[in-house]
This record gives structure tokens, C-alpha cells and sequence, in this order.
């Protein structure tokens, strides 16, 4: 089969063997697959205790595809429309999924939707709903909002019933973060009222913790899903204690498959209905043949997204 495989900081698609599936697994052929950040930090070689096992290292987080193939006590049946979480190996004509992290793909998502669902929506939903604790009424602020993440955590907000604020630094994505579910848009952390929200979703950089810390209301929480731009924070505890504040971190991909798969059931129950009746949508900035993953790279390492880098293969 065709992969994309990263060699040295570069990528490469050539051909490698198709996966067998495993014990609960199922073997998908891959309709579409969206670019994480992680995946460009494996890349770069900046993504920790990752192995592959002496094998090929495949990037690639989340897929949509069909099943072709189970391996030993796995329910799904072949021909099943699926989308899930994988462990690396979506940027792949072929990927074996633990079937807890599979679910089917509602009738009328595209492919490209479906593979750029699941990891942006399941991190986002769980770093603001399940630990950052939103809800109806709650007053959250999104930081990076135009990115894969932020677009998916806005909606959910929004169908949560939150009251919600973006902040992107880009004017041009203004009115897309807007059509997504933003009440207001900043572009610029100064700009951030005192005492203002419930729950700051981080995606972008530590640099702005003591704003955020003054934004935030009192017995308010920062959750931190994201920090590449600058991983370190410098603030005063005692705003945070005078606050009665919190700062939480989070990850989904080192998570037990058990933990993942209720994230990811989690997050697609808030937003099912919603996804049905098209007002939650996926956004997807771009559209890449597998062949061309390199410049789908460079895509998504550009500023200005409106949404998902997603790759597809030519079975799609
Ligand atoms: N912990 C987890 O489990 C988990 C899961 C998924 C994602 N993540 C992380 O979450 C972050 C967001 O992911 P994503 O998929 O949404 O990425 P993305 O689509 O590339 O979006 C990145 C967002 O961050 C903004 N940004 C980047 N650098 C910036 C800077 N120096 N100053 C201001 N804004 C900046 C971008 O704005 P511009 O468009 O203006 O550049 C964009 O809004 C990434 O760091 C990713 O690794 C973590």
C-alpha cells in the first residue's frame, strides 16, 4: 500500500506493507485523513516516545474509510462506513483501528469531514466540557480559534449553550470564527475585559497567562491543549489564589484506548444531533492527494486556516 512515511524531518510516500489487524482491530481502507500537529511534530522529530516498532513511521491520528478486514473477536462488520482515532498510521492507504475507537459515519458527512472529525472535536470537547468544565451559560474563551481545534471546540461550545469568545490573530478569519459560534472575536490578548470568563481553552502559547489570569472569573479555569508557540508561562500565584483559579494541561493521544474511546464517545454525542441536522460542521481548509502530503504539510504549517488540512486517497 501507499504511505506517507517521515524520514529525517521529510516525508516521503512510497510503498509499505498492509497492516494486519489484531485482536479487536480492524483493518479500514482509508478514505480521507486530516493533518494534527502532532503528525508535524513527528515530523520534525519533536514529538517524545514515539517507536514504531522497527517499522515504518507513519503520521496520521484520525481516519474515515471502510472496513476491508477484522481481526480475532472484533464486531464490526467489512463494508462498514467508519471514523476514529488511530495509533499514527492514518496517512496510509490501509490502517488497523482498535474497534473502541471506531464509530460509523453519519449518512451525510463527506469523507474528508469524517476523517478530520475525531481527534479535533474529541480533544476539544474533552480539555472544555469534561475537564474545563462548560456548560449552558458558561463564558469560555477560545484561543488559535480559526485552527482545526479551535473551529471544532467554538461549536462546541456553541451547542453547548456557552456564551463564547474568540481570539485569532489573523482580521481575515474574523467573520469565520463569527459563522462558527463566536459571539466576539479579539484579536489581540490586551483586549481581554477583567473578570470576564469561566474557561480559557489555550491552543496557542503560555505567553499569555497573566492576561488570561485577569480574564478569567473568579473559581475560573485554563485548560492548556496546546503551547507551540511558546510552552513556558511566567505569572504571579498569587493572582491565580486571589482568583480561587486553576490551570489544567491535557493530552488524548498518550491516553489507555478505554479512556480515548469514551472521549471520543463523549464528543460525538454533544454534537451529533447538531452535526445531523448541519448546523455543526467540520471545516476543512484544504484538500491533498495522498501523493502530495508534503505540500499538504506546508499547508498546515501556514497561518490563516479556516479549519482542516485533510489528505484523501484515491479510493475516496
Ligand atoms: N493535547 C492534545 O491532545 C492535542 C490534540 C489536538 C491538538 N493539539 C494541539 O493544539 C494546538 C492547535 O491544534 P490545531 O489542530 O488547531 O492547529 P492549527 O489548525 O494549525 O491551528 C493553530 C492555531 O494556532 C494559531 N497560532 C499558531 N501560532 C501562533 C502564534 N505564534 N501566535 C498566535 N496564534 C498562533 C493559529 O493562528 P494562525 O492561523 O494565525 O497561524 C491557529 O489559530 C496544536 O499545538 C496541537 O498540537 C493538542
Amino acid at each position: 500500500m501507499k504511505a506517507v512515511t517521515v524520514d529525517d524531518g521529510g516525508l516521503t510516500v512510497t510503498e509499505v506493507p498492509i497492516p494486519r489487524p489484531g485482536p479487536r482491530e480492524a483493518l479500514v481502507q482509508v478514505r480521507a485523513s486530516a493533518i494534527n500537529g502532532a503528525d508535524h511534530y513527528l515530523r520534525v522529530g519533536r514529538y517524545p516516545d514515539t517507536s514504531s516498532g522497527g517499522g515504518p513511521l507513519i503520521p496520521g491520528l484520525e481516519v474515515a474509510g471502510v472496513v476491508a478486514e477484522v481481526g480475532p473477536g472484533t464486531e464490526l462488520e467489512p463494508g462498514t462506513r467508519v471514523m476514529g482515532l488511530t495509533p499514527w498510521g492514518g496517512h496510509a492507504e490501509y490502517v488497523a483501528v482498535d474497534e473502541r475507537l471506531l464509530l460509523p459515519v453519519p449518512e451525510q458527512w463527506r469523507w474528508t469531514e469524517a476523517g478530520a472529525f475525531c481527534e479535533a472535536f474529541t480533544a476539544a470537547h474533552d480539555a472544555l466540557v469534561t475537564q474545563g468544565g462548560a456548560r449552558e451559560g458558561s463564558r469560555v474563551l477560545i484561543t488559535g480559534a480559526n485552527g482545526g481545534v479551535g473551529t471544532a471546540a467554538l461549536q462546541i461550545a456553541r451547542t453547548t449553550g456557552c456564551a463564547v469568545s474568540a481570539l485569532v490573530r489573523d482580521p481575515a478569519v474574523a467573520e469565520h470564527v463569527r459563522r462558527l459560534g463566536a459571539d466576539e472575536v479579539h484579536l489581540h490578548p490586551d483586549d481581554l475585559s477583567p473578570d470576564r470568563f469561566d474557561v480559557v481553552l489555550e491552543l496557542v502559547t503560555g505567553a499569555n497567562i497573566t492576561k488570561q489570569i485577569a480574564a478569567l472569573r473568579t473559581g475560573g479555569r485554563i485548560v492548556v491543549l496546546g503551547c507551540a508557540a511558546h510552552p513556558r508561562a511566567d505569572f504571579n500565584l498569587l493572582k491565580l489564589m486571589a482568583k480561587r483559579a486553576s490551570i489544567g494541561g491535557s493530552t488524548l493521544r498518550s491516553r489507555p484506548v478505554e479512556e480515548k474511546a469514551q472521549a471520543l464517545a463523549l464528543a460525538y454525542r454533544a454534537v451529533e444531533h447538531a452535526a445531523r441536522d448541519g448546523s455543526v460542521t467540520i471545516p476543512v481548509d484544504a484538500i491533498f492527494e495522498l501523493a502530495d502530503a508534503p505540500q499538504a504539510y506546508e499547508r498546515f504549517e501556514m497561518k490563516g486556516k479556516t479549519g482542516r488540512v485533510v489528505l484523501v486517497t484515491s479510493s475516496a
